[in-house]
């Protein structure tokens, strides 16, 4: 039986294309059931109809101040898809640890960071400042600690010189579309 994956945008979606593409190439031996934003406009919406993948936007703003009653709806969404294994793809919302627990090492994230450096947001800008020869990318496992979960892989991006969080953010972006689709491709191997 194939793994069914979900995966969660906020944006322009291009790490969930690549995954896509890695899928249904059979690179990934798993099969990309749904697509799911936060936010409506997320230009990764039309790439993911583009691919011929469910797409569903589900608004995060009516839920202002429930993060639960956001995630009843998206664990619904997952369990209408049958979902076994959910991708964080550029997404930016903050989960309650409840969601993780009930996806024990069933959730990964790409963080454009080195992690454990640089949890959170603006991690080039603060890997430039700190004066850091490399910024970089992580792919982990999620938890209930924000950015916290065990590290599969990651790889280091030198800084350059005059470098903006930009210029740097691009590099590493061509990154994470190669390490993305090799740690995914593995974690399902060991399911
Ligand atoms: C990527 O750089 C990803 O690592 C980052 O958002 C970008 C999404 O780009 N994720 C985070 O910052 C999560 N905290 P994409 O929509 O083109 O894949």
């Amino acid at each position: 039986m194939t793994t069914r994956v979900a995966i969660l945008i906020s944006g322009s979606g291009s790490n969930m294309v690549t995954l896509v593409k890695a899928m249904q190439s059979g690179d990934i031996d798993a099969t990309p059931v749904v697509v799911i934003s936060n936010v409506t406009t997320a230009a990764g919406l039309d790439k993911a109809k583009a691919l011929n993948v469910n797409a569903v936007a589900l608004d995060h703003r009516p839920y202002k101040g429930d993060r639960a009653a956001f995630e009843a709806e998206l664990n619904k969404v997952l369990n209408e898809h049958n979902v076994d294994l959910i991708c964080l793809a550029g997404f930016m919302r903050i989960l309650t640890p409840d969601f993780p627990n009930q996806w024990k090492r069933k959730i990964l994230n790409i963080h454009p960071s080195l992690l454990p450096k640089y949890k959170g947001l603006h991690t080039h800008q603060r890997a430039i400042d700190a004066g850091d020869d490399n910024g970089g990318c992580s792919v982990h496992l999620v938890t209930g600690e924000l950015d916290g979960g065990p590290v599969l892989g990651q790889v280091a991006v030198p800084i350059m010189e005059n470098d903006t969080a930009d210029n740097l953010a691009e590099r590493v972006l061509v990154e994470e579309h190669k390490l993305y689709p090799a740690i995914l491709a593995d974690f399902i191997k060991q399911m």
